[in-house]
């Protein structure tokens, strides 16, 4: 969704905007736009499409700049402050009039904006009335005016004024031509980080955007805002108050957020998972007593006897996310034997769920920032719920506002389509369900110890189903315009047929579903035909024959058939066209290890289809409006 990145400092500032802007391009986006304060007053650069298109627009206007009266080019666009903004379109179409920075009346003041000003109608129609005339279709033009209309010489007074009238959600940078040292920021339910530089400081709707010039960043919390001038910045509470704030390090360097080699993030991120396993279950684990048997440790995270006292678990989320959800529930289930639900955050939200104090309330979300989930996250606080957030940002709103946080250690994850956040998800709800088991007293030590060592071959097996990507590679060249594609499984292997089903339509643009096996014949087997493939997930070891016959039933009305099953297993080695292998773990366990090839799959589907596997059409990494 939307990127912003601001800087004041003594560089010149559009090429550390475009660099910035680059850096948030995994968002997802449709048109960009700059604003720099220099000698030539407060410039506006703005295209739709591409972000190299805005670059190219930049350097036309720098090129062909007309010469001073001192016989030296005008340098457009030189200054040492501005912001810069990727827009992903919600109010009017993608195009250049409606892309950010958007100015107001005088062309002095200029604002980025990303998230939602719902009563924007309302505050047009005032403004109107006071004869401001608007150019854009967007609800950000608004914010321009406004903050003119209150303005005074005072641009942070202004600011402040306007944000009473404001509402919705917001992040915001703001410029005005007549103050040169100041960059204003503010955030309500929308992302941003201020980045602490040396006589220099930014914005950014993210930290890949600022990791180029600082890794000491400032989150800020809703309402509040930040004034950044070149050696400092300064916080204020909506009430105008001042206010400290503590300064984070970020532990990311930069090469991190690169694709180090690798054609595209999602490649290169698939191939991460290993470490970002490891790196997630490695300090949860300790060994005690005489036998010196395993046990997880949650008491870095505060998680203790407390909450395994819970009468229900509910875990929200969306997505990918809620995928992770899925397995959560019946992990807990099946470790714990409490009641679980896995619930869409977006449903939950809007419903009048039943909930009890006695509730814990698992949120999940690698961005920590996706509106709907923090939404979930809110009334499951109102309702008296205690939340455990599992997150991969450090600092996002999630991690913030959780009583409790267990961090994904997968790295920043830039490619739109999840993959080792999903693991890495997977890894630590496991890891609660099995200590939550373990305190109920539903597993004794042997049995945890056995299934944490389970768990620590998980890395390994993870890097055996990669160095089989080739047969992948293959079989999607084969296969990747196919029409339909179904992931089919039972219990675990259903939650991993939806993450897969997911990722194929989401980066290849196949139409693909997951169903649960046994309601094929309730409906979806209408549709199998010769342009199918169904692929079975098939880890389910007491449900191998029930398996075996979906799939000769699709394979009788003609649709192509492959297996994901045990590297020892030859049950569907007659029925299924295609068998993939992945190693021995508990049935539990599979969905962290057989998505891996479905993951490729979708990948090499994308590539093959020509499309761009990290930037998939119509997508944006964090959802931060609804
Ligand atoms: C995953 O491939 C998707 N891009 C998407 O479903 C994602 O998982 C969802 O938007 C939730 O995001 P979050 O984990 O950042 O909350």
């Amino acid at each position: 969704m939307c990127g912003i990145v601001g800087y004041i400092g003594v560089k010149e500032a559009t090429p550390v905007l475009l660099k910035g802007l680059k850096k948030l391009e995994y968002r997802g986006y449709d048109s960009a736009g700059i604003a720099v304060l220099g000698g030539g007053g407060l410039e506006v650069c703005k295209a739709k499409g591409a972000l190299k298109n805005l670059e190219e627009k930049v350097s036309a206007l720098t090129s062909g700049a007309p010469a001073s009266q001192a016989g030296f080019p005008e340098a457009q666009f030189s200054g040492t402050m501005g912001i810069g903004h990727t827009r992903w379109a919600t109010h009017g179409e993608p195009s250049d009039i409606n892309s950010h920075p958007h100015t107001d009346v005088s062309g002095k003041i200029a604002v980025v904006h990303n998230g939602i000003i719902e009563n924007h109608g309302k505050i047009k129609e005032w403004l109107s009335g006071r004869g401001v005339s608007f150019r854009s279709e967007t609800d950000t033009e608004v914010i321009a005016h406004l903050i003119n209309y209150y303005y005074s010489g005072d641009i942070l007074a202004a600011v402040q004024e306007a944000l009473k009238r404001l509402e919705g959600s917001y992040a915001l940078g703001i410029i005005c031509e007549n103050d040169r040292d100041h960059i204003i920021a503010v955030r309500k339910e929308s992302p941003l980080v201020i980045g602490r530089g040396r006589g220099e400081n930014l914005i950014a709707s993210d930290v890949p955007a600022l990791l180029a010039y600082t890794r000491d960043v400032y989150y800020l919390d809703d309402r509040e805002i930040a004034v950044l001038s070149r050696d400092d910045v300064a916080f204020y509470n909506e009430d105008g108050e001042r206010i400290r704030k503590t300064l984070s390090h970020v532990d990311w360097d930069a090469a991190a957020a690169e694709k180090g080699g690798y054609e595209h993030f999602m490649l290169k991120e698939i191939n991460e998972q290993p470490k970002a396993l490891t790196d997630t279950l490695r300090p949860r684990i300790i060994r005690d007593g005489q036998l010196s048997l395993r046990s997880v440790n949650l008491t870095e995270i505060g998680f203790d006897a407390s909450w395994a006292e819970a009468k229900r678990v509910v875990i929200c989320a969306c997505g990918t996310a809620w995928h992770a959800a899925m397995v959560g529930k019946y992990a807990f289930e099946h470790f714990a034997r409490i009641p679980s639900d896995a619930e869409i955050a977006s449903e939950y939200r809007y419903r009048n769920p039943i909930s009890s104090p006695r509730d814990i309330c698992i949120i999940i979300s690698q961005s920590g920032e996706t509106a709907d989930t923090l939404a979930a996250l809110r009334l499951a606080k109102k309702n008296g719920g205690r939340i455990i957030a599992i997150t991969n940002v450090v600092g996002s709103t999630l991690a913030r506002e959780a009583d409790l946080v267990m961090y994904t250690w997968a790295g920043p994850e830039i490619a739109v389509a999840s993959t080792k956040a999903f693991t890495t998800q997977l890894m630590c709800v496991y890891l609660i369900a099995l200590q939550t088991g373990f305190l109920r007293g539903h597993l004794d030590q042997e049995e945890l110890d056995r299934h944490i060592a389970a768990l620590e071959q998980i890395p390994a097996q993870a890097e055996t189903v990669l160095a089989g990507k080739e047969a992948i590679q293959r079989f999607a060249s084969l296969c990747f315009n196919k029409s339909k594609v179904f992931f089919i499984g039972r219990l675990f292997d259903y939650a991993a047929s939806l993450e897969s089903a997911l990722k194929l339509k989401e980066i290849s643009y196949t139409h693909s579903e997951a169903f649960a096996a046994g309601e094929l014949k309730h409906g979806p087997i209408a549709l199998a035909d010769e342009s199918t493939l169904v692929t079975a997930l098939c880890t389910q070891e007491a449900l191998f024959e029930k398996m075996d016959s979906n799939i000769k039933e699709v394979k009788a009305r003609k649709a192509s058939t492959s297996v994901i099953t045990y590297d020892d297993v030859h049950h569907f080695d007659r029925s299924a066209d295609t068998v993939f292998r992945i190693p021995r773990t508990p049935d539990c366990f599979t969905p962290m290890l057989s998505v891996i090839p479905c993951q490729l799959y979708a990948y090499y589907c994308s590539v093959l289809r020509g499309n761009d596997p990290d930037k998939p059409r119509n997508l944006a990494k964090s959802v931060t409006v609804e």
